[in-house]
């Protein structure tokens, strides 16, 4: 076994200087707030938008459908957790059956600042503003909660991510280094 570093940015936006209003998706996509009944159909969200990235490298629960599942309980669990920061979305099929295309979920962390947790789009639903619009309704969920920052943390190679953040505002604080266990063949 040997250790591998990915380096990170932790990026913060100010929530004080700015009012966010939270965007309605798209035509066909319905935005679906937190409810504990929806925890499954999260980590299936995550599941599908992670398991083929660099972040499941990073963080391989995020490869693993029962690890997203125990993530999206453990992130349910804490204490900080924020229902009106976390959302899902939904897409109508043909058939009128709900495909679990997006999901994002808040947390108020020990300080007080909002955290946001794993940002996901499945990769069929890219590219048509829909991490802008889950994004934005998460951080209007930190304003309504009276939260003063944000912040979340991007592996430094995934520079599609890092452009949505700086154009929504968010700017990079500091860079950090993640220690990942890897097998050695
Ligand atoms: C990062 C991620 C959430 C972005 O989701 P997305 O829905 O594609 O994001 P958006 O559509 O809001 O914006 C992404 C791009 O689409 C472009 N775009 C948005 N709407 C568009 C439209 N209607 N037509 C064409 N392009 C559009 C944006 O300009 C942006 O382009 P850019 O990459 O050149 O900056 C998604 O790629 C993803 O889930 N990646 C894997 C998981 C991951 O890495 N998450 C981040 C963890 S920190």
């Amino acid at each position: 076994m040997g250790l591998t570093y990915f380096k990170r940015f932790r990026m913060e936006i100010d929530l004080v200087s700015r009012t966010i209003t939270p965007p309605q998706p798209p035509a066909g996509y319905r935005l679906l707030a937190w409810d504990d009944s929806l925890l499954e159909a999260h980590a299936e969200a995550k599941y599908q938008s992670f398991r083929s990235e660099i972040d499941s490298n990073v963080f391989p629960c995020l490869g693993d459908w029962l690890g997203c599942q125990r993530l999206m309980q453990e992130i349910r669990a804490k204490q900080g957790f924020l229902p009106g920061a976390t959302w899902l979305l939904a897409y109508e099929t043909a058939s009128d059956q709900l495909e679990y295309c997006g999901t994002v979920q808040g947390i108020r962390d020990y300080t007080g600042v909002g955290a946001i947790q794993n940002l996901g789009i499945t990769p069929e639903h890219r590219s048509r503003n829909l991490g802008t619009c889950l994004l934005l309704n998460a951080l209007a969920g930190f304003q309504a909660a009276g939260m003063r920052r944000g912040y979340l943390e991007v592996t430094a190679q995934n520079a599609g991510a890092i452009r949505l953040y700086g154009r929504i505002g968010f700017t990079k604080a500091r860079t950090v280094y993640k220690a990942v266990e890897v097998a050695y063949s």
